[in-house]
């Protein structure tokens, strides 16, 4: 690595036997890709007493049981690569739906259905990511009531690339699933209502047949789904790997992660085995804390969003490094959304936030 410095106080290796009494911040680029120091502190650089501006840690707690979320997705971030969107559905929507401006995934937090789509089917159950092209006619039919994170986005939803760890790291090809082709089980109404997002707008468009008609077809482009359970970590026993090892789809400025259950680092190594306090310079980070005990966090539920604007810094609350040597495993299942450029809030994100959550750090 060229032009590498140190100076003072510091350890060979980056997150590994951080001199005693010394808090180590992570100052990166790229997210975890680019040029990067570690610095050594005295104090915590979440140890502030007061912030002034809008500049703040932010954490929505599990919102799906508020009555504007019902049978419908809400938007809470957004900026022009990607939109975030959660619901709760109770009943099959009632229409076809085909997105005309963005592809789209689907993490099902809990419920269960199928999506019957110009492809064929794809049943779906807790724990699935399910990739929807844009211009893919589809409706959902329900067995359960779901919550839903979506995420829509302006570039297609791509595999990371595998590089040294071959091709059946991560998750393997057949732990997805394409659907086979098959027509539309609804065949007896009069007539079916297609509706198209265009420009955020929605065109209704009727037909007298069901338009899911697709008796066979073939080619590179097709929805298929891929359960988080079956997401293989990437692991060292000496040392934390960072978030972008967790990789699950790549996307034009934005990547998604997946955080599953894995054995911590071993404390024989003198490794950090909670995540290092960073600010993300780059990229703004949303967690979407799916299943488990989320332990680097206080208080926070399996439903809950936290926000973490790129120039503040984030990282373990104070209870989880006393909690982190006597762990081994985490349960925790999370999905990571990094974003390359700022996200702005929507107004049901500054309704519904817990705007305590930047005092959570604070020692009490
Ligand atoms: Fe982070």
């Amino acid at each position: 690595m060229e032009n590498f410095k140190a100076s003072g106080v510091y350890t060979k290796q980056a997150h590994v036997k951080i001199p005693e009494g010394f808090y180590e911040e992570e100052h990166g680029r790229k997210g975890f890709f680019g040029r990067v120091s570690q610095q050594y502190h005295e104090q915590r650089p979440t140890d502030w007493t007061h912030i002034v501006g809008d500049l703040k840690p932010r954490n929505l707690p599990p919102i799906f049981n508020e009555a504007s979320l019902q049978n419908q997705f809400i938007k809470i971030l957004y900026n022009n690569d990607c939109e975030v969107y959660l619901g709760t559905l109770t009943t099959s929507p009632e229409t076809f739906f085909r997105n005309a401006d963005h592809d789209e995934m689907f993490f099902i937090h809990e419920g269960e259905g199928r999506m019957e789509t110009s492809y064929g089917h794809i049943p779906f159950e807790k724990g699935d990511y399910i990739i929807v092209p844009r211009g893919t006619t589809y409706k959902t039919y329900l067995t359960r009531p779901c919550k839903i994170l979506k995420v829509e986005s302006r570039s297609e939803f791509e595999e990371p690339t595998r590089g040294i760890l071959g091709p059946n790291a991560l998750y393997d090809q057949t732990a997805k699933f394409v659907p086979e082709a098959a027509v539309g089980s609804e065949q007896e109404l009069d007539q079916y209502q297609v509706n198209i997002k265009h420009r955020g707008k929605i065109t209704h468009v009727t037909y007298p047949f069901n338009p899911l008609d697709t008796v066979g077809w073939k080619g590179s482009l097709y929805p298929w789904k891929l359960s988080i359970y079956d997401y293989c970590p990437i692991t060292s026993h000496r040392y934390h790997i960072p978030p972008s090892g967790h990789t699950t789809f790549v996307c034009q400025n934005f990547v998604i992660c997946s955080f599953v259950a894995r054995p911590l680092e071993h404390t024989s190594e003198g490794v950090l085995k909670v995540p290092f306090y960073h600010s993300n310079i780059d990229y703004d980070e949303i967690l979407f804390y799916h299943q488990g005990n989320f332990f680097s966090r206080d208080n926070i539920d399996a439903g809950a969003i936290t926000y973490h604007p790129q120039g503040i810094n984030h990282g373990p609350h104070p209870k989880a490094f006393a909690k982190a040597n006597e762990k081994e495993w985490t349960d925790e299942f999370a999905v990571m959304i990094d974003t390359r450029y700022p996200l702005d809030m929507t107004e049901e994100f500054s309704r519904l936030e817990n705007k305590e959550y930047w005092k959570s750090w604070m020692v009490k």
